[in-house]
């Protein structure tokens, strides 16, 4: 049976909230990304690593990549963000634009939507959120499609779903 030990990131607490009902479906140690250097390594085979996506990069999976890889440890990614589940090609970007075409097949990649959390956002991404915001507005002004968009990004929302872990949990089950 393999030891995995469960790494994740996060500001707003989609991520965790994600990470901790995987953890309750999967034999794991969990731990937030600050206390990854405290974990002794040499007691688990694989890194399960959840993070969110942040304009498009995958916040820190650069760095869990090369704990894996100096580690020898199985490498399986998590990313949430706002983009929902249904946008395949937009999620197909995030995956190629974060994993090299070796790493598309050798690192299994999941992704769970998860929504937006304005109260618990940093000062930063919230002015960068609010910039992003008034460029949808001004799009949809003048194309008059972006509605969508908009309140995907524009309010607090939560679109995140226990369902969303399945694949994840029964890859990890079967490995
Ligand atoms: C500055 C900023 C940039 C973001 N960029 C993206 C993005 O490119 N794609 C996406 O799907 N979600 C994006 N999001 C939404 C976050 O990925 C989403 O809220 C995530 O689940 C937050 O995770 P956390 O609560 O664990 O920190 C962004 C959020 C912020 C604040």
């Amino acid at each position: 049976m393999s030891k995995i030990l469960l790494i994740y990131k996060s500001r707003t607490g989609f991520t965790q909230k994600y990470a901790e009902m995987i953890a309750k479906n999967i034999q794991c140690d969990i731990y937030p990304f600050s206390e990854l250097r405290k974990v002794s390594l040499s007691n688990y085979d694989t890194i399960v690593f959840g993070s969110r996506v942040h304009a498009g990069i995958i916040d820190s999976f650069s760095k869990v990549k090369k704990i894996a890889k100096d580690s020898n440890l199985k490498l399986v990614l998590f990313a949430t963000g706002a983009t929902t589940n249904e946008s395949i090609e937009i999620i197909e970007g995030v995956w190629k634009s974060n994993l090299s075409p070796e790493e598309l097949q050798s690192v299994p990649h999941f992704y769970m939507q998860s929504g937006m959390n304005y109260e618990k956002m940093g000062f930063m991404d919230r002015t960068i959120m609010k910039l992003m915001s008034k460029m949808i507005e001004k799009n949809a002004d003048s194309s008059g499609d972006s509605s969508k968009d908009q309140m995907a990004i524009t309010m607090s929302h939560d679109i995140s779903s226990e369902e969303y872990i399945k694949p994840l949990v029964e890859y990890v089950k079967g490995m």
